[in-house]
Order: structure tokens, then C-alpha cells, then sequence
């Protein structure tokens, strides 16, 4: 049995209260708490290791150039990619600018089409807008139906719609509002199928960032060309993230960022560039403590399993639905019933919901005074909460270390608003 009660006791600020009540944290699609042993992880690299990496002939900096790379080789091995796959950036905004610079600027042409997703979030939409407006290339919109699932007949139309001229598709793996499940692999077959169509090398950027909290991922074997993450909503630190992508479109890939670090001969007017793909979007000093970090709950979540993490996941999911459906104020956003009998769910990681008559910050204003702690607003996806006519969410999200008590101060939380409120 997944015993979240035990992990609790890993995560140290779970055990503080807010407003005179024991936490009940239901914000980790926002970010997730962080492990005494990524806590540890990192002090023990600045208290013992610390130093900048490569080229310094000294014990410190060859420690520091060891964790950076062990680092790197953990958090690789975790998305089941080489370790020269992995491309570090900030977070999976960063990830999306670096993909739409420095494979767009120079991939996509006025000619070209951008298929985005009407359910994704504005960091998966956005930068790719900018690199639409930069180069006059065309977006399309993939819609998502009435039970919030990105509507798969439509894109297979928007793809023969867009033909040769399909350079790009960018989805995320799991919305953070909806919390639907996309069929990655399944685009990705597709994609392939359209490549060999129409002899394009249309590229996939996917954005992970909800995913990988919640879901065994497997980059060799997803298809994809571009596979984003954020290391702080998966247990480990902020500032630190990447881009996973295959080496042989790495080699193909211009720097993003120039200047120490990355450069193989540097004159007063010119410079060239190393070829090891690990070095070569590694420009300044790296965030070894943030790598080291990331490494650790890497380590963390392997040890418990995620496919077990996955699974309990739905569990939180599916009850919580099941305890909110009987608030007949509360109208659930996204998949509340498997498509068909003999399908999963196909949501993870959080329950969006909006109620009658309230205005989302006052709903989380309410649960915050019983020390719930959850997220209103549109969650970044403007687009989605238009299309759904509400202008604002409630969001509950959830970690391995949620319980299901917890999810009955959620209600406990909602009566209170239903108190307030009169409705
Ligand atoms: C689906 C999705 N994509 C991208 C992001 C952006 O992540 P970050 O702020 O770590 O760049 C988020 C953050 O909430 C997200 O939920």
C-alpha cells in the first residue's frame, strides 16, 4: 500500500501550520515541497563541495565538476534519455524560449504552420506567438471537447490541413488546469506517419512540466523531439529545469546562450564553439546546488517508484472528484469519467473547479483560514478559461505526500465557503 503518511515525514514544512491549523498543502501544480533529502543534498554541496566546475585544477572544483556531471547523469537517467540529452535551463518557460531561438529563428519560415493547443499553458504559448510573430509563420489551434480531452479529430484534420507546411507542434503532456492526460506517444506515431507523408522534418515540443511529478517518463521512447521540465514542481529546487533532446537533433542546434564555458577558440572579434553537446548549451556558471538538488529527488521518487506515485495519484484524483461532485455548488473542470468503460481516467496531478456564485480568490481565501492552501485565478491558460466561459479556477493539486484526510479539510473548506457565502 503507498503510505503517504510516511512520506509526510520526509518533507519538513508539512509539519508547520498556518493561521493556528496544520497544513493542508493542495498547491504543488504551482510548485511541490521539497524532501529533507534534497534539502540535505543541497547543503551538504555548499557546505562541503562547493566551487566552480571544469578547468579549476583544485580538490573543490574537480568535487564540484563530479556532482555537476553524477547530477546530470541521475536526472538523465530518470527521463530514460543520455545524459548528452539533456539540455539545463531555469524551468520549462525557459525551455520553450530556448527551443522557439534557437531551433525556430532558424527552422521556421513565413511559409510554415505552428499547430499550439487552445488548453495549454501561455508558456507553451507565448513564446512560440513571438517566434509566429518574428518569422510570419501561421498558428493553428487544436481545441479540447466538452469533457476538457484535446479533441484528436480535429487535430488530425488541422494536420492534413496544414500539410507540408507543419513545422512544429506544441502540446503539453498534461494540462495544469484541466489536468487531462494528452496521448503523447500516440501524436508522436502520428507526426511520424506526417513526416514521411509529406518528407517534412515537422519537430514535437512537449511540455512536461505536470507531467513529470506524476508520470514514469521515458524520453527514448515517447517520440518526441523536445521534452520540457521544471525540477521544482517534481521535489526538487526552483531555478533549475530542462530540455531533453535527441543528440542527433541537438548537434543540429545553433547556442542559445553565448559565452564562457560553451567556446572552443576565442579571439578579440571571433569565436568557435565545442561540439560535445553537454558543453555547448552550458554557457556561464551551471547551478551545480540546483542540479545537485534535482538529482536528489530524482533519486527520491525513483526509490518510492513512479509508477506507484502515478497510481496513487489517480487515486487523490478520483476521490477527490467524488467527494466534490456532491457539492452541488461546484462545477469540476476537465475529465470526470473515463471516455469509455474500459479506459482510465486519463487526468492526473490536480482538480480544477469553479464555484456558483463565488469568486475564485474568495473561495481560496476561505480554505487558506482553514490552512488549505490551494491556487485561483485562470492558472496561466487564459485561452482554456475563456473557451470555458470563467474567468477564474479554484485549483487543488496534489503530491505523493497528500492524504486523503487531507482532501476532507478540502470539503470541510468548501462548507465554510458555503457558510460564508449562503451558497
Ligand atoms: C503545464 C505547465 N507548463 C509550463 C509551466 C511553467 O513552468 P515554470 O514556471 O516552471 O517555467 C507550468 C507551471 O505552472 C505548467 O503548469
Amino acid at each position: 500500500m503507498f503510505n503517504a503518511e510516511a512520506y509526510r515525514r520526509d518533507f519538513p514544512i508539512l509539519s508547520r501550520q498556518v493561521h493556528g491549523q496544520p497544513l493542508v498543502y493542495l498547491d504543488n501544480a504551482a510548485t511541490s515541497q521539497k524532501p529533507q533529502a534534497v534539502i540535505d543534498a543541497i547543503v551538504e554541496y555548499y557546505t562541503q563541495h562547493n566551487a566552480n566546475v571544469h578547468r579549476g585544477v583544485h580538490q573543490l572544483s574537480d568535487e564540484s565538476t563530479t556532482a555537476f556531471h553524477d547530477s546530470r547523469r541521475v536526472i538523465a537517467e530518470f527521463f530514460g534519455a543520455k545524459p548528452s540529452e539533456l539540455v539545463i535551463v531555469r524551468n520549462t518557460t525557459e525551455a520553450a524560449n530556448l527551443v522557439a531561438r534557437s531551433w525556430g529563428e532558424q527552422a521556421v519560415t513565413a511559409d510554415d504552420v505552428l499547430l499550439l493547443s487552445e488548453m495549454d499553458h501561455h508558456s507553451n504559448l507565448v513564446p512560440w506567438q513571438q517566434l509566429a510573430a518574428k518569422t510570419q509563420a501561421q498558428i493553428m489551434v487544436v481545441p479540447f471537447t466538452e469533457t476538457g480531452r484535446l479533441d484528436m479529430g480535429r487535430l488530425q484534420q488541422l494536420l492534413t490541413e496544414a500539410g507540408a507546411r507543419l513545422k512544429l507542434v506544441a502540446l503539453s503532456h498534461v494540462s495544469n488546469a484541466l489536468g487531462t492526460v494528452n496521448p503523447i506517444a500516440e501524436i508522436a506515431e502520428l507526426l511520424a506517419d506526417h513526416r514521411h507523408q509529406y518528407q517534412v522534418s515537422t519537430r514535437f515540443f512537449v511540455d512536461g512540466a505536470q507531467a513529470a511529478p506524476h508520470l514514469p517518463i521515458e524520453f527514448a521512447k515517447l517520440g518526441v523531439d523536445f521534452y520540457a521540465v521544471s525540477a521544482h514542481k517534481m521535489l526538487g529546487p526552483m531555478g533549475i529545469g530542462a530540455v531533453l533532446i535527441p543528440e542527433a537533433l541537438l548537434a543540429e542546434l545553433p547556442p542559445f546562450l553565448y559565452g564562457g564555458g560553451m567556446i572552443d577558440v576565442v579571439t578579440t572579434h571571433t569565436a568557435t564553439f565545442i561540439d560535445d553537446l553537454e558543453e555547448r548549451f552550458t554557457a556561464g556558471t551551471p547551478d551545480v546546488a540546483g542540479l545537485v538538488g534535482w538529482a536528489a529527488a530524482c533519486q527520491y521518487l525513483a526509490k518510492i517508484g513512479m509508477s506507484q506515485v502515478a497510481k496513487y495519484d489517480v487515486e487523490l484524483v478520483e476521490l477527490t472528484i467524488q467527494k466534490l461532485s456532491q457539492l452541488p455548488a461546484i462545477t469540476i473542470l476537465g475529465p470526470t469519467k473515463p471516455e469509455k468503460s474500459d479506459q482510465e481516467l486519463g487526468r492526473v496531478g490536480s482538480v480544477s473547479f469553479v464555484y456558483k456564485g463565488v469568486h475564485s480568490h474568495d473561495v481560496s481565501q476561505i480554505l487558506d483560514s482553514v490552512g488549505v492552501a490551494v491556487r485561483s485565478g485562470h492558472h496561466c491558460t487564459m485561452p482554456l478559461h475563456v473557451k470555458l466561459g470563467v474567468a477564474a479556477s479554484t485549483r487543488a493539486s496534489f503530491q505523493l505526500y497528500t492524504t486523503p484526510a487531507e482532501l476532507d479539510v478540502l470539503v470541510t473548506g468548501l462548507e465554510k465557503v458555503k457558510a460564508t457565502f449562503g451558497v
